[in-house]
């Protein structure tokens, strides 16, 4: 199984989104694929913004080494899902040709399917909490064997 988290930038959100299930997959010891990108290329080899390490940091994850990078049709053709975080991740995904039925919101999985907010122009780390624990419960969810719709 191959999952990708995807995210406009992939500096504030789909990285933490990489990083929560990375962390899950490595406990329970599963055979999942993760990564995640950009839909834009605006910051392409930059770090996750600091305060999405520091928030992942508080909770015991590292994603201080990611990368940022930006989706490709010709490279990333064969993931079995494309996890985005927002209704314009998602329409800019269908724009670029990638296949819809693998397209799944990461809110269906129990945030009533909301969007997870873009947290890059919020002024304080309250955002960043909201944010982080939203993605945290929804991954969960994902993988977990009760609700798991993947
Ligand atoms: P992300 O947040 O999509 O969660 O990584 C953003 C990061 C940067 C920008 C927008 C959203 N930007 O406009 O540069």
């Amino acid at each position: 199984m191959k999952i990708l988290f995807v995210c406009l930038g992939n500096i504030c959100r789909s990285p933490l989104a990489e990083g929560i299930a990375r962390e899950y997959i490595k406990n329970k010891n599963l055979n999942i694929e993760v990564d995640s990108c950009g839909t834009s290329g605006w910051h392409i080899d930059e770090p996750p913004d600091r305060r999405s390490i520091d928030i992942a940091k508080k909770y015991g994850i590292d994603i201080s080494k990611l990368k940022g990078r930006q989706i490709s049709v010709y490279s990333d053709a064969n993931w079995d899902y494309y996890i985005v975080m927002d209704e314009s991740n998602k329409r800019d995904l269908i724009n670029m040709g990638f296949q819809k039925e693998k397209i799944k919101k990461l809110g269906e999985f129990g945030a009533n399917n909301a969007d997870v907010p873009d947290p890059y122009n919020y002024k304080d780390m309250q955002g960043f909490e909201n944010v982080f624990n939203m993605i945290n419960s929804c991954i969960n969810n994902m993988f977990d064997s009760k609700t798991k719709i993947i």
